[in-house]
């Protein structure tokens, strides 16, 4: 394991403008660097870099983090090895660590087990192909491959093969191996019933699932045979390296001819990749009969924004195919569609009429996703006025998911004319949703803008604040602690007072919020993090956070850290400028944030406490509760006292 050294010295080098910089162009602006984002498509860039920071963010998807994050987001780089590449970069050497025993015991048992099934599946490729080629019995395995106009080098390529008829056979030979019969049925590959074991795989030609380096992770086993009563495939089980929403079946062979060809092609099935394959159509993947996963279109959003989904042709199965498809509009790819023709799949299709044809064909035929949709569906609703509204709202729906405008006025026209209907009218109601979309997603970069030039509003008028009363409808508790987390992170290690070396923004805080739980669920574990080390002894700076083992922590720290809050750096800068003496400022606004929580609180718990005065039902409760009450009330005057003290301001 790395040491808590190594990992601290790489996080302290690792500059995130040059990490991000390899791979992202990236150009000044103020004193942050801005780029086109990697995560997600766009056309004007919203990808922040902040060195200062030694963190990204990006303001249209949300992704953000450090120079580590970055490699394990966009290179998908497990962590060891992101530090690796790291050390290498910045020629660090890498110090492993001396941990207890127990812990190493468990890390290897962890890793040996991922690599032991990773090992076992491609025993069990070479296994099921060398059964298909050197055994008499496997024989007819390879014949259906080969009567189904698979070429030896094809067959070879995608490391195709024959699962035995019989019982056990694989797992026999694999436990003579040394293969461990816990890890092959980790691996999917033995199942296991009361005392005895049997082959998962059987009597089936073969398909082997590779992940994105090459690696056979799962295998697709298919009948050779018509039988109403067996499954035409079987598939590998769920496991730790078989996750088939991850997956998407053909994409290591495919994926450098998908960027070359800036498409991908999405078929339905194992027979359908490999026949286009064969054909050169290269640039084939198959989702494995299921419709598309956000993580694989991710997958392929990552090489290309074009993906052009071939269907058979037949009406009924493309209406159910068609339903998941927003969820790909909403990524910002481009969609579109080929119907090949009645009973034709790619395979039989490009067998029969050969690659160039193919190609022209998909050429010709692709129609736009959103007007393949509404045309197909517009020739049944034609004189039916009900569902014909139910379609112009579910059109609607898709055209509001587009994040480009220009492409979304594009699908209006068009639709109104399909239509005959009033283009404004579309337009209104593409516009309401996208208006409701926007509100809901906090972290549009417009929202930012708009906070921001409310921020500075603010801060011409500050003093106006002192005397504003507590606005609960203004504030929430979310809000408020919000507030106090960001201030620890960004100033928790800061002095208060320079003579009391202990003296930090961080303890005055702590001691000053003494018995004030956080209720924020995202919040709360940060609170508490800081709570601990502070016992501890320990009070950390924002790299701490935003560099932090726990993903949540760094998430977190650096959402705050880049969201201008109360405490915006832009206000915080301004105020520095108006006001002679910054310290003193800095302290009250610590102040009035800790202080507007408790006040919170306070007003929270006087109403709790006025409701149960309300439903007493005995006279001992009764002045309980009125003792209580009076306390609160103290509480109440005494907090508005201090807040004459402090700036105040709202917040949103
Ligand atoms: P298809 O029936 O089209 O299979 O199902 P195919 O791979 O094209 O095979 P051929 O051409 O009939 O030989 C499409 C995909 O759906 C999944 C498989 O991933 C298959 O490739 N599927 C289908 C299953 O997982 N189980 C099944 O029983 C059927
Ligand atoms: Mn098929």
């Amino acid at each position: 394991m790395i040491s808590k050294f190594t990992i601290q010295k790489i996080n302290d080098e690792a500059r995130v403008e040059d990490v991000v910089g390899e791979f992202v162009t990236l150009k000044k602006r103020g004193a942050n660097l801005l780029g086109l984002c990697p995560f997600h498509n766009e056309k004007t860039p919203s990808f922040n870099v902040n060195p200062a920071r030694n963190i990204y963010k990006c303001f249209g998807c949300g992704k953000a983090g450090g120079p580590l994050q970055f490699l394990i987001d966009y290179q998908q780089l497990s962590y060891p090895d992101a530090l690796k590449y790291l050390a290498k970069k910045y020629n660090i050497e890498i110090e492993e660590e001396n941990i207890t025993d127990e812990e190493k015991q468990k890390e290897l048992e962890k890793h040996n087990l991922v690599e032991s099934i990773q090992i076992a599946n491609a025993a069990a490729q070479k296994f099921y192909t060398d059964y298909m080629l050197n055994n008499e019995s496997g024989r007819i395995g390879l014949a259906y491959f080969k009567e189904r106009g698979f070429l030896m080098h094809t067959i070879e390529k995608f490391q195709l093969g024959f699962a035995p008829d019989g019982f056990d056979g694989f797992t026999k030979h694999a436990l003579n191996e040394g293969f461990q019969l816990e890890v092959l049925k980790k691996a999917g590959l033995t199942s296991s019933k009361e005392n005895s074991t049997a082959d998962f795989f059987r009597n089936r030609v073969m398909f082997p699932i590779h992940n994105m380096t090459g690696k056979v992770v799962g295998f697709g086993g298919r009948i050779m045979v018509k039988d109403e009563k067996s499954p035409k495939y079987v598939n590998t089980a769920e496991s730790e390296v078989y996750l088939k929403s991850k997956l998407l079946y053909g994409a290591w062979f495919a994926k450098n001819e998908i960027r070359k060809k800036d498409e991908c092609l999405l078929v339905e099935g194992y027979t359908d990749v490999v026949s286009l394959h064969q054909s050169g159509i290269e640039n084939a993947v198959a989702s494995s009969g299921t419709s598309l996963t956000p993580d694989q279109i991710r997958l392929i959003k990552r090489i290309t924004p074009n993906i052009t989904m071939l269907y058979d042709g037949d009406a009924a199965g493309i209406k159910a195919a068609l339903r998941g498809t927003d969820l790909i509009l909403e990524e910002g790819m481009n969609v579109r569609i080929v119907v090949l023709p009645d009973a034709e799949d790619p395979d039989s299709y490009v067998k029969k009429v050969g690659s160039d044809a193919f190609a022209e064909f998909i050429k010709n035929n692709r129609k736009d996703l959103i007007l393949f949709k509404t045309s197909l569906f517009a020739a049944e609703a034609k004189n039916d006025p009900i569902k014909k509204s139910e379609l112009i709202r579910d059109i609607i729906d898709s055209i509001g998911k587009i994040p480009d405008s220009i492409h979304r006025s594009v699908y209006v026209k068009e639709c109104s004319q399909l239509f005959e209907m009033d283009e404004q009218i579309l337009i209104t109601e593409v516009n309401k949703l996208r208006r409701k979309k926007a509100n809901d997603e906090q972290t549009t970069i417009q929202k930012q803008d708009a906070q921001q030039a409310k921020d500075s509003k603010q801060d011409q008028l500050p003093d106006s604040f002192h005397q504003q009363q507590f606005n609960e409808a203004n504030s929430n508790l979310h809000v408020l602690e919000r507030d106090i987390i960001r201030i620890l992170i960004e100033f928790g290690s800061w002095k208060v007072d320079e003579e009391a070396e202990a003296n930090t923004v961080a303890a005055y805080m702590l001691d000053d919020l003494e018995g004030i739980e956080i209720e924020t669920l995202r919040f709360k574990p940060v609170y508490d993090l800081i709570k601990r080390e502070f016992l501890q002894g320990n009070v950390h700076d924002e790299k701490f956070f935003t560099a932090n083992d726990d993903e949540q922590v760094t998430n977190l720290a650096i959402e705050l850290l880049t969201q201008p809050y109360s405490l915006s750096d832009n206000w915080w800068e301004k105020y520095k400028i108006v006001i002679p003496d910054k310290k003193s400022v800095f302290i009250k606004d610590i102040q009035s944030a800790c202080i507007r929580l408790k006040q919170f609180r306070n007003i929270t718990e006087l109403k709790k406490i006025e409701q149960r005065i309300k439903e007493a039902k005995d006279e001992t409760e009764l002045i309980k509760l009125m003792k209580l009450h009076k306390l609160l009330i103290e509480q109440k005057k005494e907090f508005a006292r201090t807040v004459g003290n402090v700036i105040y301001r709202p917040t949103t």
